[in-house]
């Protein structure tokens, strides 16, 4: 038995242990507030009714009808955890030519190996505000997946929103806007996949805090509840345009919604995700999440990982599917045809990707950096082998990875022309976050700490570095004329002088709840939100010396910055976001002005914690199954802001630069004219069909003389237990279906009609233009932003303004302008009516304000739908 064998078990072990401390039921529903309703959605619609699958599906129907039973159970499960070299491995279908396929984490990178790129995470590629890179990152990581042998990528992640200030995957994501973060996703989408590589849109829905996120045996998890508006028009959208854009996968997140667990939700993954929005891929389980066998298939799960179930007696190699999917098609309980259009929709979302065409086999392993070790760490003894092949997948990937991090420098303060900083500048740089952890760049599993530059939060989400290119290194690589105090305590030997420039580096960190950092179990339950290791000290201490103080923020969202700000040695504050590997010369670039800063803020920086709604703090232990009410409705970040009246101390999507710019010449242009509701949509195409018979009980037997690794998954059953499934299908004890289930395929529902919804709500309804100008003295990228403010007087009532759209420029000299088109899609002026279940405009003829500024509290810029005219000058909404 290897270590990492033995590590493994133990790993196993505390896994079962921490789950198997008493025995409350957990299949019963515990009581949500009242209101909130979980209503059943039956049968899961078929896949393969949009014409842009239709060849997809056709390949995957001429296998599906090829295979056996057990084939097919096999491939909808992963084999065990620590059961292969990925972090989610399914079984096979060798005889039709399926190869088991890899799943490995994390959404900025490849988890867990080496020669990987550690690229900026989602919050930072939001806070670019740069579609195009967005793209491109996307397509880097997708190569570095398929280099490795990956066919899909864990990632992006588009939920949690943000919600909560203090969440503790936040960062993961693009931002506190469902449109910032529909785009990074859509985009990301489109990158990740335009190489082969499936790409996993997650974790639906409504994950927005860590803390009792999993069900375990003596509590559910916690249950998001929220109304049916505001989950389309916040928490779904990204969902949506990630969809729209063809993604191949969508995982379910750990939490319950309206108190039914997300991974046996029929209403959401039957109804919102597979009829509404139209998703031709496949539904996967975020790892151990799902709870029931034949419940979660019929609710629309298709896929199970890693494949066992989620509780003890894990050790011992139990799963709810596999052989136990096989004994329950045999005995009636699952419907054949739920496990054929699983199938199908796996195996067309790989032909989708073009993953029977060379696709490279994984050539890492997830478990171990060894070169060569256990096949099957999860098994007591198991075969060795080559494990990692140690493939470099960098490419030229740190380029695109460095201008995100610098594109997302976010300038908030910059008093007289503190920054750029000249050339021949003395610095004093304080503060650990400057330099590398010196016990190692990966010394900290799943970057589980915060020491060190903090290019990234911690967890399942996170990747090893291939190198940390830290700010110090950055300075070395300048030759600037500086002096280093490598500690967050203010030193007494630091000798100020006049013309010293102070630059000070401070931190928040945040992650996954499966490892807690000082005291933070994901959530900053402990360092709430102030910057951590007395960063708000530390900063004040140095003001009190030094008269010309930069404060660089490396943080995973928003930080409270009121015990320094206003002092007056603080001259600049930078929001570095988390940079990745990247840290330090795409700091140093802006910091000396080789480009001006041209991030913007992803989220709102509040002046107190307090001028949040109450029900955005995070959710603590309840006995019974804990209850998060999203009685806030659409009034999260700004939207809230906006809303009371309170003015934060930077509002959503500020950033200052070097250089300033103005915004003139708008144009707008209808395009689709408007009706109250959208067109009619599109019928369903054909699906394939298979025959419904069950399927002899010889296609599951476990075939002779099989050699077992002990703990792995397989979806054979024992000959008799087979023909014992068999007889009780004949029986007349059937399975105790849900409530509303039926068997008959639905039409979908008006809002449906193609990925992502209605085709018609993505009708452009205007094109909007604007000409920026840069009208100072230095280059710079200015970033439009689009925001809708609904008519007055509609019945619907809306958030003040919303963001809709927004774009780049390229970086403009002096006096340069660039003329920039947004959209403003039907789906854009509409709001989710309840009652007629369908995006309505909610006045055709209406006054509708399309804003553009810089940022959402400093709109000059107002173009309105029923003049078609726009103007300048105008006074800010907010
Ligand atoms: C949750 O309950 C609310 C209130 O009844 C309802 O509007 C909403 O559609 C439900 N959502 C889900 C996902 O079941
Ligand atoms: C399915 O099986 C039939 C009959 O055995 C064979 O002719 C056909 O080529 C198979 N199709 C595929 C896609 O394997
Ligand atoms: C299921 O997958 C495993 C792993 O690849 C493989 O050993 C086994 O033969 C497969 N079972 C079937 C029925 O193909
Ligand atoms: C059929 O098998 C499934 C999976 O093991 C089980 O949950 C169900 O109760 C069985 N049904 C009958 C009628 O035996
Ligand atoms: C900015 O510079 C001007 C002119 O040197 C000076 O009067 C003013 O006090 C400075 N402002 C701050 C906030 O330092
Ligand atoms: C630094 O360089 C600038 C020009 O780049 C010059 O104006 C300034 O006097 C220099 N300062 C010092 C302290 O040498
Ligand atoms: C004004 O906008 C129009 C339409 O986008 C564009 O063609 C034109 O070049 C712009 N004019 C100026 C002066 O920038
Ligand atoms: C179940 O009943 C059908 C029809 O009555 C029969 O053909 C089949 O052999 C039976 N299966 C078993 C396993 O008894
Ligand atoms: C920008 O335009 C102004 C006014 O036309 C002119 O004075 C200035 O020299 C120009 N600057 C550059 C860098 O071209
Ligand atoms: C705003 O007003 C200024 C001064 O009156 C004018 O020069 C400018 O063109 C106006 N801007 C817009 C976009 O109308």
């Amino acid at each position: 038995m290897s270590s990492s064998n033995v590590f493994a078990m133990l790993s196993l072990l505390l896994l079962s242990i921490s789950s198997c401390a008493g025995a409350a039921a957990i299949d019963k529903r515990l009581p949500v507030p009242a209101g909130y309703v979980a209503a059943p959605y039956y049968p899961a619609p078929h896949g393969g009714w949009t014409s842009d699958w239709s060849e997809s599906y056709r390949k995957a129907s001429l296998l599906v009808q090829n295979m056996t039973l057990a084939e097919k159970t096999n491939i909808t499960a992963g084999t065990g955890i620590y059961m292969g070299r990925c972090v989610g491995n399914t079984g096979s279908a060798l005889r039709v030519g399926i190869p088991q396929l890899c799943l490995q984490d994390g959404p900025l990178g490849v988890r867990n190996t080496d020669h990987n790129t550690a690229f900026p995470p989602g919050i930072t590629t939001g806070a670019t505000w740069d579609k195009d890179l967005m793209h491109a990152r996307g397509v880097a990581l997708g190569e570095e997946f398929r280099g490795k042998g990956i066919n899909v990528h864990l990632g992006p992640s588009v939920g949690p929103l943000g919600r909560k200030p203090r969440g503790g995957r936040n960062w993961e994501g693009f931002g506190a806007d469902p449109v910032l973060q529909g785009f990074g996703g859509a985009l990301t989408v489109e990158g990740v996949q335009s190489v082969g590589v499936i790409a996993t849109i997650k974790h639906f829905i409504a994950n927005e805090q860590e803390m009792y996120r999993m069900y375990n045996l003596v509590q559910p998890g916690i249950s998001s509840n929220l109304d049916d508006r505001t989950l389309h028009e916040l928490y779904l959208w990204p969902f949506a345009e990630g969809i729209r854009s063809g993604v191949g996968a969508v995982m379910i997140a750990y939490n319950a919604v309206n108190g039914s667990a997300c991974s046996q939700n029929s209403y959401l993954m039957n109804g919102i995700l597979k009829d509404e929005l139209g998703f031709q891929g496949f539904v996967m389980s975020d790892w151990l999440a799902q709870i029931s066998g034949v419940s979660s298939a019929l609710a629309g799960l298709d896929m199970t990982m890693p494949g066992d179930i989620h509780t003890v007696p894990l050790v011992l190699g139990e799963s709810y599917w596999m052989d136990e999917y096989s004994r329950a098609i045999l005995n009636g309980s699952t419907p054949v045809d739920r496990l054929n259009d699983a199938v199908t929709r796996i195996l067309a979302a790989y032909f989708q990707m073009g993953q029977d065409q060379n696709y490279p086999p994984p050539n890492f392993d997830t478990n171990t950096q060894d070169a060569e070790g256990p096949l099957y760490p999860g098994a007591l003894f198991s075969p060795t082998g080559v494990v990692n092949e140690f493939v470099d997948v960098q490419g030229n990937h740190a380029e695109v990875a460095r201008e995100i991090a610098r594109d997302a420098i976010t300038l908030l303060k910059n008093i007289n022309g503190t920054l750029p900083l000249s050339g021949n500048a003395t610095l004093k740089v304080f503060g650990t976050d400057a330099e590398k952890n010196p016990d190692g760049i990966n010394s900290c599993s799943d970057q589980g700490c915060n020491k060190g530059t903090l290019g990234m939060g911690w967890g399942s989400g996170s990747a090893r570095y291939p190198y940390m290119n830290s700010p110090i290194d950055g300075l070395n690589t300048r030759g600037a004329n500086y002096q280093f105090f490598n500690t967050d305590s203010f030193p007494s030997n630091s000798n100020p002088s006049p013309s010293d420039v102070a630059i000070v580096f401070v931190t928040a960190d945040s992650g996954e709840n499966y490892i807690t950092v000082e005291n933070n179990p994901g959530d900053r339950t402990s360092s709430n939100l102030n910057l951590w290791h007395n960063g708000d000290q530390l900063i004040k201490d140095v003001a009190a010396q030094y008269s010309n103080v930069i404060v660089i923020v490396h943080t995973v969202g928003p930080v409270l910055l009121e015990e320094w700000h206003d002092l007056p040695s603080v001259k600049a504050v930078l929001f570095a976001h988390l940079p990745g590997q990247e840290a330090g010369d795409s700091l140093m670039q802006v910091l000396f002005g080789d480009v001006s800063p041209s991030g913007h803020l992803p989220y709102t920086i509040p002046t107190s914690e307090d001028d949040y709604p109450e029900s955005v703090g995070l959710v603590y232990f309840e006995v019974g199954q804990p209850q998060d009410t999203f009685t806030e409705g659409l009034y999260i970040d700004y939207r809230h802001f906006n809303k009371a009246g309170i003015k934060p101390r930077y509002a959503f999507g500020h950033g200052l630069s070097y250089t300033s710019f103005s915004f003139s010449n708008a144009t707008i242009t209808p395009v689709t004219p408007l009706t109250a509701t959208p067109p009619t949509r599109p019928a369903k195409g054909e699906t394939p069909s298979y025959p419904t018979t069950i399927p002899p009980a010889s296609e599951a037997y476990w075939p002779d003389n099989f050699n077992r690794i002990w703990r792995y998954l397989y979806s054979w059953l024992d000959k008799s237990d087979a023909d014992a499934a068999a007889a009780a299908a004949n029986s007349s004890a059937t399975y105790p279906y849900p409530e509303g289930y039926s068997n008959e395929q639905k039409p979908g529902p008006p809002a449906g009609g193609a990925q992502g919804g209605n085709p018609a709500l993505f009708d452009v309804a205007y094109d909007v233009s604007v000409t920026i100008t840069n009208t100072g003295s230095r280059a710079g990228k200015a970033v439009a932003q689009l925001y809708v403010q609904f008519p007055s007087g509609i019945s619907f009532d809306t958030p003040v303004i919303q963001l809709r759209d927004f774009e780049k420029t390229a970086e403009l000299a002096a006096n340069q302008s660039q003329t920039v088109q947004m959209r403003v899609t039907r789906k854009d002026l509409s709001v989710w009516d309840v009652v007629s279940q369908n995006w309505i405009i909610p006045s055709v003829d209406g006054e509708y304000g399309i804003w553009i500024g810089e940022s959402s509290d400093t709109l000059a810029l107002k173009c309105s739908t029923a003049s078609g005219s726009c103007t300048g000058n105008q006074t800010s909404p907010v």
